[in-house]
């Protein structure tokens, strides 16, 4: 049994900017998705997930996943929680060039599917590691995170940055532009994420701003304009000290770029009435700053505060079920067992 965990994480800045091209600061969180793989002596794969979707399922199939039985889970929800798993399980045979590899796999994961904080990414990432290590042919990182992109790019027919894999992968705090990934030295910083419950359609709304952007100049400038947020909150970042509490000062810089950051996301339509309705609870209740997190439509909102107040005063926020200070995960994909 081979057991290993990968992180989700909250964009700093810059998220659908980044499709196009323009770089972006997702941060991994210490909120987990856990995939536990044993090979089988067949060449099925069974999928269980408890948390992934509201009752949980376990589903087994041989070959491929059109050969999925019904199970009493409803189709669209399967195919979002399981889709992410099948292309795991391929990225993991192709580079263990074992084709017919079969597997038992259950996935427990602590962050919400579709949420904005990466659920899809740390399962690929946790999947295709314990895979091909149960096969015997471990990845590198640069490999793991690659294969993990490819997985997610399938799925999600093409709309897909290296943004959530390659930060999933390596931990802390990372920046993406196209190609280019590297690992960020960053102090921590005081994240509270607030979640409404619901989620987005990330293809849906990655279509919806590239529509926009096609058709408005303005758009375009709005998506350019992330970009240079995104370039702003680096050089604060890469003038703060990485072992030292971030100043006051820094905070604020930095919560003053997210707030224009959600302005900006919300004009390119992904935001939602209660992404927004958190936002300003977070910043009423004294957040420094506070912007929706991933690809938006509903879900995840994440503030810089360093004090209890916004924590507090989002759990009383009608829009929203839970909320939570989400630490900086330093360490990016690992084996457990
Ligand atoms: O909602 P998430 O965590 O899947 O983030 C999506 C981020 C986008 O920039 C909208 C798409 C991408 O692949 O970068």
């Amino acid at each position: 049994m081979t057991v290993v965990s990968a992180p989700g994480k909250v964009y700093l800045f810059g998220e659908h900017a980044v499709v196009y091209g323009e770089p972006a600061v997702p941060c991994a969180i210490e909120r987990r998705a856990t995939v536990t793989v044993e090979p089988r002596d067949d060449s099925h794969v069974r999928v269980e997930a408890q948390d992934l979707t509201l009752d949980g399922f376990a589903v087994e199939y041989a070959d491929s996943p059109d050969d999925r039985p019904d199970v009493d889970v409803p189709k669209p929800l399967l195919d979002a929680a399981t889709g992410y798993v099948d292309a795991a399980v391929e990225q993991a045979r192709e580079a263990a060039d074992a084709p017919d590899a079969g597997f038992d796999i259950s996935v427990d994961s602590e962050i919400p599917l579709g949420a904005g904080l990466g659920s899809s990414a740390a399962v690929v990432v946790a999947g295709i590691d314990a895979a091909t290590r149960a096969l015997g042919e471990p990845l590198d990182r640069r490999e793991l995170a690659d294969r993990a992109y490819r997985a997610e790019y399938d799925v999600q027919d093409g709309q897909a940055s290296r943004a959530d894999t390659f930060c999933s992968t390596m931990g802390g705090a990372v920046r993406v532009e196209g190609d280019d990934c590297t690992r960020l030295d960053t102090p921590e910083l005081p994240f509270v994420v607030g979640f409404d419950g619901g989620a987005g359609d990330t293809g849906q709304l990655v279509a919806g701003v590239r529509s926009l952007r096609d058709r408005y100049e303005f758009a375009a400038d709005t998506v350019e304009a992330i970009g240079d947020i995104v370039r702003e909150g680096e050089s604060l970042l890469a003038d703060a000290d990485p072992d030292s509490d971030p100043s006051a000062e820094l905070i604020g810089e930095l919560g003053e770029l997210m707030d224009i950051n959600h302005g900006l996301l919300s004009a390119l339509g992904v935001s939602s009435r209660s992404l927004d309705t958190m936002v300003w609870a977070a910043r009423e209740a004294g957040a420094d700053g506070a912007k929706l997190t991933g690809a938006g439509g509903g879900g995840c909102i994440v503030a810089l505060d360093a004090t209890d107040e916004t924590e507090t005063s989002l759990q009383y926020t009608t829009d929203c079920e839970q909320a939570f200070r989400a630490e900086l995960a330093t360490e990016g994909v690992r084996l457990e067992e």
